[in-house]
C-alpha cells in the first residue's frame, strides 16, 4: 500500500492496454509487468488469482488467518492500512523487488491473465488459487467500486458501465477471456479452482479445502477461528480486512464501501431485462464448451 500511495496521486489515471490486457496508468508499469513472467517461483509461493471484484480481499483474509492459525490479533498488529500490505498485488508498480526478497511463504494476489504471470507456474511450481465469481455480480460490484476508487474512471451511469464491461474496456479486460484462459490451464498448474458462490454457500468447507491445498497445519478449532474471522459480517468490522483505512486519495470512503453487500444475485437489482438477455447470449457464446456452472441467485444455495 505504501508504494501505491507513492505512485498514485489519486487522480483518475485511466487505462492502458498492454499485450492486449488493460492495466491502470500510474498503478502499473508495463515494463515491470513484463518482468513478472520470468520470476523464479518457489514451491512455497502462493498466488491468488481473481478477476477484479471476485473476492480477492476475502482470500487475503483467509490466507493470513491460516498462516496465523486463526489468531486475528497476530495479523492486525503487522499491517497499518489493510491486509493488502501483507498479501499484496504482485503486479502493482514497485512491488516486484519486495516479492523477490520476501521470506517464504510469499503470498500474493493478482488480477493478471495467465499469459502475464510467471511461466514457472506451468512447471507446477508454487500454488495457485483461482477464485471465480458469477460475472453478473462481478459487473455490479465493479460498477460500485468504480465510484469509490479514485484511480478508476467514475461511471456516468450503470448502462454506460455495462457496455464498458461487455467490451472488456475495464481494468482486467474481458471477464470471459480471463476465466477461460485460467480455467483451460488449470491442469497444467498446481491449482485450486474455487468459486465465490461456493464460499458463500459453505465457508467452512471452502476454508478446509484451501487449508488442505496449502498444507496448512491447523486444528479443527483453529480452522473454525479462520472461518469466524472471515465471514462477511465479521470482516466488515475489521479495519485491516475491510480496507476502510486505505487512504482517502485512493478510495473515497464516503462514496461507498469495499465490503458492500457480499451476496449472490444483486445483479437483479441493476440489470434491465434487455441487458440480462444480452448478457445471457454473450455468456452462452463465450463459454461454449467450458464446463463451468455458476450460481446466479442466493435462493439457489439453500
Ligand atoms: P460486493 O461489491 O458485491 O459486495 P474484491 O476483493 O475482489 O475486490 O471483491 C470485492 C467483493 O467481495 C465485494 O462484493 C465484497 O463485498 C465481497 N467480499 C469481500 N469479503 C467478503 C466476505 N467475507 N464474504 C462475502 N463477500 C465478500
Amino acid at each position: 500500500m505504501q508504494e501505491i500511495m507513492e505512485v498514485s496521486d489519486g487522480k483518475n489515471h485511466g487505462l492502458m492496454s498492454h499485450r492486449g490486457f488493460m492495466l491502470i496508468k500510474g498503478i502499473h508499469d508495463p515494463d515491470e509487468v513484463d518482468m513478472i513472467r520470468n520470476l523464479e517461483i518457489k514451491e512455497s509461493d502462493v498466488l491468488v488469482v481473481t478477476y477484479p471484484k471476485s473476492g480477492t480481499i476475502w482470500m487475503q483474509q483467509i490466507l493470513l488467518l491460516l498462516e496465523a492459525k486463526g489468531d486475528l490479533t497476530a495479523i492486525n498488529k503487522h499491517s497499518t492500512f489493510s491486509n493488502g500490505e501483507l498479501v499484496p498485488w504482485i503486479e502493482v508498480k514497485g512491488y516486484i523487488e519486495a516479492f523477490i526478497k520476501a521470506q517464504p511463504p510469499r503470498m500474493r494476489v493478482s488480477h493478471l491473465p495467465f499469459s502475464l504471470l510467471p511461466s514457472a507456474l506451468s512447471q507446477k511450481k508454487g500454488k495457485v488459487i483461482y477464485v471465480a465469481r458469477n460475472p453478473k455480480d462481478v459487473l455490479v460490484s465493479y460498477f460500485h467500486f468504480h465510484k469509490v476508487a479514485n484511480m478508476l474512471e467514475t461511471p456516468t451511469d450503470f448502462d454506460n458501465f455495462f457496455e464498458k464491461f461487455m467490451r472488456g474496456d475495464v481494468f482486467g479486460s474481458s471477464w470471459f477471456e480471463h476465466i477461460k484462459m485460467w480455467y483451460l490451464h488449470k491442469d497444467d498448474l498446481n491449482m485450486l479452482f474455487l468459486t465465490y458462490e461456493e464460499m458463500i454457500k459453505d465457508l467452512h468447507s471452502a476454508v478446509e479445502r484451501i487449508a488442505l491445498f496449502l498444507g496448512s497445519e491447523v486444528t479443527d478449532e483453529q480452522l473454525a477461528d479462520v472461518v469466524k474471522h472471515s465471514t462477511f459480517n465479521n470482516m466488515k468490522k475489521i479495519p485491516q480486512a475491510n480496507y476502510e483505512r486505505v487512504p482517502s486519495h485512493l478510495l473515497s470512503h464516503q462514496k461507498g464501501m469495499f465490503m458492500r453487500k457480499g451476496t449472490i444475485g444483486d445483479w437483479k437489482n441493476h440489470f434491465t431485462v434487455a441487458q440480462n438477455e444480452r448478457f445471457d447470449d454473450t455468456f452462452r457464446r463465450e463459454m461454449e464448451g467450458i464446463p463451468l456452472d455458476f450460481i446466479w441467485d442466493i435462493k439457489d444455495i439453500v
